[in-house]
């Protein structure tokens, strides 16, 4: 039975494909959801649930999974919460603030069921594990409560659950990678997809929750990640963006052959799929992007110029106490390999302001060390205590909310006229784009991606969505380029 169309997803309206890129990428959490549009016309279904998601690129990426489980049970999405049997909220613990939302989003729901006594409220994702003692008893907010490795057991939760039981499942596995579920594509464009390709972390970074949320990290087999991209390509998808919370430590033995594949096997094989699809990737880490990487990117024109390097800090000694396992010398050193080897590479970073202990001086290296990597886009954070983390049990959340502040300030400002310079040095130039749809401004026009990720508006003539056009830039904002498509071949993307 399919009812793909009923599912419907509330996603982040001024979320930006900008945003989903950075791949872990953070939907401001302040934000406001907004409902869109399925792919297909919907069908009727006699159960609905309602599916809100927060988080990073992978999180919404679980979304499509539960769809897919729900699918199978008979479910359609709808878009109106009090249409819905079941709501579901799959919640990110990164920092404070996402989890606040969360909890006022919570009691919302909660008053809702006060009308609707049969309506089920469940919590999935990242603050399922730390929450649910709180949510489902203390605060008897939510009838079930499912960790990101326990998808699989939805059905058999909402059951119990409909039998007026708690039901909880927040075990993490060593094992779990959802390789066999087909997401359901939800939000899409129709052109461009996140394939997530390994979950968990094993990294130990002192500020992060994500090793404790999401546990071990676990690479899912290539042969279910090619199978998945070359579907997508089969159904008219000509970009596909590889996830992990970082891939550069993809790790897959053969349990037959015993041969293992890197990542950057891994990536030649997805991009050997078909010349014209597309292939990103994030998120990569510092320590471990490897030369033979940037060499396999550097053979295939389909594997976009672009890498989101997160930096966190400029000062050696701050992403010691991070544990970041790598120094700004030998940070700098990378980009100087990508700079060498792809002349022409976009770059991206994530930066954290007032880490514990943070000085000025620290900060200034930050800031200097941002001019030096004349990043085209960062995102940008103030630290945040996370409960149980490293950083939390060893050191002293000590810079003052204001400092903290002020000095986010000056990295969004360094940031923005690094990225406008950026823009401006692309006017004049060809690019490559693929098509993602029309504008958001205006429905004359449409909008695509050049190769290093920037986003280009041009007028839609008789181009089609999906197809790859040569655009010269005429003129830019600090978020956008504008051009005009050029009527020339485009060469061919065969290495
Ligand atoms: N795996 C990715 C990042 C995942 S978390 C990596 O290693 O780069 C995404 C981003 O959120 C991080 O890069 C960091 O900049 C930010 N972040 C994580 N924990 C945070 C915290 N406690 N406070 C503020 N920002 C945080
Ligand atoms: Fe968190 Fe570090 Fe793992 Fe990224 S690499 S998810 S920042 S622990
Ligand atoms: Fe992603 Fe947030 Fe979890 S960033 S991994 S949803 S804590």
């Amino acid at each position: 039975m399919s009812h793909a169309g009923d599912l419907l997803f509330l996603l982040c309206s001024t979320q930006s494909r900008m945003n989903q890129l950075g791949a872990t990428k953070w939907i401001d959490e302040s934000r406001q959801g907004t409902a869109l549009q399925p792919e297909e016309p919907s069908a009727t279904s006699s159960r609905k649930c309602y599916i809100e998601s927060y988080g990073c690129q992978m999180n919404f990426n679980d979304s499509e999974i539960v769809a897919a489980i729900l699918k199978e049970q008979g479910y359609g999405l709808t878009t109106d919460v009090a249409q819905a049997d079941l709501v579901l909220i799959n919640t990110c613990a990164i920092r404070e603030k996402a989890e606040q939302t969360v909890r006022k989003r919570l009691q919302e729901f909660k008053s809702l069921k006060q009308n609707k006594a049969d309506m089920l409220v469940g919590v999935l994702g990242c603050m399922a594990e730390r929450l649910r003692h709180r949510l489902l008893e203390e605060e008897k907010l939510v009838d079930l409560v499912v960790g990101p490795d326990a998808y699989r057991s939805l059905p058999a939760l909402i059951a119990e659950a409909e039998s007026g039981q708690k039901a909880v499942n927040v075990l993490l596995s060593r094992e779990e990678t959802y390789a066999d579920i087909s997401p359901v594509r939800l939000n899409s464009n129709g052109v461009t997809a996140f394939v997530s390709i390994m979950r968990g972390c094993n990294n130990m970074c002192t500020f992060c929750v994500v090793p404790f949320t999401r546990g071990r990290e676990r690479s899912r087999s290539p042969q279910s990640i090619l199978r998945e991209c070359e579907e997508l390509f089969e159904q008219g998808y000509r970009e596909v963006t590889l996830l992990g919370q970082n891939v550069d430590s993809y790790y897959w033995i053969d349990p037959q052959t015993q041969q293992a594949t890197t990542f950057a096997q891994l990536l030649e094989m997805v991009a050997q799929i078909n010349p014209w699809l597309r292939v990103r990737f994030s998120t990569s880490h510092p320590k471990d992007i490897t030369d033979e990487v940037l060499y396999t990117m550097a053979r295939y024109p389909n594997i976009c110029k672009y890498i989101h390097l997160p930096v966190q800090s400029g000062s050696t000694r701050i992403l010691q106490l991070m544990n970041r396992t790598y120094t700004r010398e030998g940070y700098l050193k990378k980009v100087e390999r990508i700079r060498e080897i792809l002349p022409d590479c976009g770059l991206s970073t994530d930066i954290i302001a007032g880490f514990c202990t943070e000085t000025e001086a620290d900060h200034q290296e930050t800031l200097s060390l941002m001019d030096i990597c004349e990043y085209d886009m960062a995102y940008m954070f103030m630290y945040s205590e996370r409960p149980g983390t490293l950083a939390a049990r060893r050191y002293t959340d000590d810079v003052p909310l204001e400092v903290k502040k002020r000095r986010l300030q000056e990295i969004v400002e360094k940031e923005r006229t690094l990225a406008l310079k950026n823009m401006q040095k692309e006017v004049g130039k060809v690019r490559t784009v693929l098509i993602e749809g029309p504008s958001k401004r205006s429905d004359q026009d449409f909008c695509g991606r050049t190769d290093q990720n920037k986003m280009v508006v041009f007028p839609k003539k008789h181009y089609r969505k999906g197809q790859y056009v040569n655009v010269r830039i005429t003129g830019c904002t600090a978020a956008t380029l504008l051009g005009e498509v050029v009527e020339e071949t485009i060469p061919e993307m065969v290495a």
